[in-house]
């Protein structure tokens, strides 16, 4: 720790409280906390023994993680923001960005930019360097469709890899990164980003948003955001006024007969195509909200009113609470339905 503690490049406290460092805004310490400034000094950092741990958590807008407990070893936080295009030949741009900038600035910067491709993703809590973790998707777009390279930090062997889309396994909120938590530290992301996009309006309710806009005929991709921002604000709480973590269980996925079964004896329930004929994806929403979850409150823990998905912190709630609230919501569809909810969230300090 005192060698640590003379790096330049980082700033180091003991005993950190992390309240205002998760979304939730629960309650929860570290008992170090290492903010980096400048990412070069991560061989020399990670090769600290109390940075060696398997327990290491590296933590970036912290909107994607629930504090069951305290954080059980240090915390790693990167404070570097820096934003360019490295790459333009008129019509294709690469953009790279350091992990710990805000997602949503970035997507303002592209389309400040006149760079298309990230406007369906506007609004996404969280930082750069946590989008490809999870591979954060939104209103029929996913990151990875626009990711060119991922740089990380592999701690096991020192080295600052470039791993290309394909090495970052990327499936519906999974990647590498998340299978292998303790493995890498993102450092930095790369985009390939378009001028002449074609924006994407699939998704049910951005063309209605659109037309609410008042927009006719071909919306550019900054208007495509701005409808996005519109439904995000009216469904989704803003976790700067009520803690949440965005949804807090992935839509569930099942082999495609099982999924028509369900839908035979629940017609309303939404059942989405995957790309993979065989397999269909629920909306983990819907079954919720059919088990009359929606606006419960246990105390100050509990279920937005204006989305199923989302869990709240009215307050004064704490970690362990939202998560027997999240069990006792996964355990009434599974009696109800037979499906079985798995958080998006990362958990610490409990297992699911
Ligand atoms: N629905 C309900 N009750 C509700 C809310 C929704 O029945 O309270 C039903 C409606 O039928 C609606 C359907 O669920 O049509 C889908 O709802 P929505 O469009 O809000 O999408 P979602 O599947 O619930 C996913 C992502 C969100 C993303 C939206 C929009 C996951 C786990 N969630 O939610 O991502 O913003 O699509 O693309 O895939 C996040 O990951 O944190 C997140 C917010």
């Amino acid at each position: 720790m005192s060698e640590a503690a003379r790096l330049p490049g980082c700033r180091i406290s003991e005993d950190a409280p992390l309240q205002a460092r998760n979304t939730f805004g629960v309650p929860a310490r570290a008992p170090m906390l290492v903010e980096v400034t400048d990412a070069s000094v991560l061989p020399d950092l990670l090769g600290q023994r109390m940075l060696r741990d398997d327990a290491l958590l590296v933590l970036g807008g912290g909107s994607n993680l629930l504090f069951a407990g305290d954080a059980p070893g240090a915390v790693l936080a990167l404070d570097t923001r820096a934003m360019a295009i490295t790459d333009d030949d008129g019509d294709r741009a690469i953009v790279r960005a350091d992990a710990g900038g805000g997602w949503h600035d970035l997507v303002l910067w592209t389309l400040g930019h006149d760079l298309a491709g990230l406007e369906n993703l506007a609004l996404i809590p969280g930082t750069v360097g946590a989008a490809p973790i999870q591979n954060i998707g939104a209103y029929g777009v996913e990151v990875r469709e626009h990711i060119h390279v991922v740089e990380a930090f592999e701690r096991a062997t020192g080295a600052l890899r470039r791993l290309s889309a394909g090495e970052c396994g990327f499936g519906y909120r999974d990647s590498v990164f998340k299978r292998e938590p303790g493995r890498y530290v993102v450092t930095a992301v790369e985009f390939a980003l378009r001028r002449a996009a074609r924006v994407r309006l699939d998704y049910a309710g951005i063309g209605e948003e659109l037309a609410a806009m008042g927009i006719v005929g071909a919306p550019r991709a900054s208007q495509v955001a701005e409808a996005v921002c519109r439904i995000r604000r009216r469904k989704l709480p803003d976790p700067a006024v009520i803690g949440n973590a965005g949804s807090f269980f992935k839509n569930p996925m099942m082999p495609a007969a099982q999924a028509r079964a369900l839908k035979a004896g629940n017609p309303a329930l939404p059942v989405f195509p995957t790309g993979d004929d065989a397999v269909r994806k629920l909306s983990a929403a819907w079954l919720i909200d059919a088990c009359g979850w929606k606006g419960h409150r246990d105390g100050d823990a509990g279920v937005a009113a204006s989305h199923a998905l989302v869990l709240v912190n009215h307050g004064g709630a704490s970690g362990g609470q939202l998560l027997s609230l999240a069990r006792r919501i996964a355990a009434s569809v599974h009696d109800r339905f037979g499906v079985s909810l798995e958080p998006e969230p990362r958990i610490v300090g409990a297992t699911w």
